[in-house]
C-alpha cells in the first residue's frame, strides 16, 4: 500500500503479505482519514505518484457537503484515481477523461473493483474537448508533471518496448497542456465553481502563469491562488525513461 500517514507526511507503505507481493499489478492507495481506493495497473497507464495522493488528500481534506452536493469534473483521470476518491466521499455526479483510451479503460475497471455499479461518466477527450455543454462545481487536473520534451527524447520515449508503455502524453507537454487547460476552463467551470490544479514546479509554474497573464492583458478570467506547497522527491514515471536516463 502507498499513502499517506494520518498527519499528512508523503510516503509509501510496503505489505509484505503474499497477495501484495504476487499481485503487482493491484495496488492500494491510503488518502488519509480513512479513504482507501484498490487501483489495478497495467504499463500504459499513469500510476498514482504521491503528488496525485496529495492532490487526493486536498481534495478530501476540502470536500463538504455542498461540493459533493454538486458537480466534480476530473480532467486526465489516468487510472480515475480522484474520480474514485469523490464518489468514495459520497459525490453522484461525476465526470472523467483522459486523452488516452487505455487510461479510460482502466479507469472503469477501477470503478468496478471499488464499487457495486458503475456511475462516473468516463470518456476519452483531449481536455474539454469531448464534453457536452456544461459547467461543472468542481474541476480537478493533475497535470503531466514534466515540460515539452526534446525532439531526441521524444525519439528515443517512442521506441517500442515489450510490455507496453506509458504515452509521452501522460508523462510530458505539462506546460503546452495547461496553458490549454486555462483557457478552455472559463467555459466549463460554473461561475462559483473552483478548479484544483495540482502543478509540478518541472512544468515552469510561473511561466505557464506569466503567459496566461499577458495574453489576456493582466486581466485574466479567472481568479487564481497557490493554496499549498509539497517536496516530493523526483520520479521518472516509466521503467522504459528510467532505462534511457542511464543510457543518456
Ligand atoms: C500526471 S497524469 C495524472 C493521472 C491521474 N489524474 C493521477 O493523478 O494519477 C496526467 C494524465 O493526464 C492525461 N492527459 C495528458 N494530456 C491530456 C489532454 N490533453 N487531455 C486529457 N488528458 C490528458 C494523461 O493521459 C495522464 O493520464
Amino acid at each position: 500500500m502507498q499513502g499517506l500517514i494520518d498527519h499528512g507526511i508523503a510516503g509509501r507503505l510496503f505489505l509484505s503479505s503474499n497477495r501484495e507481493k504476487h499481485l503487482d499489478d493491484i495496488y492500494k492507495i491510503y488518502f488519509g482519514l480513512g479513504q482507501t481506493l484498490t487501483l489495478t495497473h497495467t504499463p500504459e497507464v499513469f500510476k498514482v505518484s504521491l503528488a496525485g495522493i496529495r492532490l487526493g488528500h486536498y481534495l478530501l481534506q476540502s470536500a463538504r457537503p455542498r461540493t459533493l452536493n454538486s458537480s466534480f469534473l476530473d480532467i486526465g483521470t489516468g487510472s480515475g484515481v480522484h474520480a474514485l476518491l469523490m464518489r468514495k466521499l459520497g459525490s453522484y455526479d461525476i465526470t472523467a477523461t483522459d486523452i488516452c483510451k487505455k487510461s479510460i479503460t482502466q479507469a472503469k475497471i477501477n470503478e468496478d473493483i471499488n464499487f457495486e455499479k458503475s456511475s462516473v461518466s468516463f470518456l476519452v477527450s483531449d481536455l474539454f474537448s469531448d464534453l457536452p455543454e456544461r459547467q461543472f462545481q468542481t474541476i480537478a487536473f493533475n497535470p503531466p508533471g514534466w515540460r515539452t520534451p526534446s525532439q531526441s527524447l521524444i525519439k528515443h520515449l517512442e521506441m517500442p518496448t515489450q510490455n507496453g508503455q506509458l504515452p509521452i502524453r501522460a508523462m510530458f507537454y505539462g506546460d503546452e497542456v495547461m496553458s490549454r487547460f486555462l483557457e478552455g476552463l472559463p467555459r466549463y467551470l460554473d461561475p462559483m465553481g473552483v478548479a484544483i490544479v495540482g502543478l509540478n514546479s518541472l512544468v515552469g509554474i510561473r511561466e505557464v502563469l506569466d503567459k496566461y497573464n499577458q495574453k489576456h492583458n493582466n486581466q485574466p478570467p479567472l481568479i487564481y491562488r497557490l493554496i499549498e506547497r509539497h517536496t516530493l522527491p523526483l520520479i521518472h514515471y516509466s521503467t522504459h525513461w528510467k532505462a534511457l536516463e542511464k543510457k543518456t
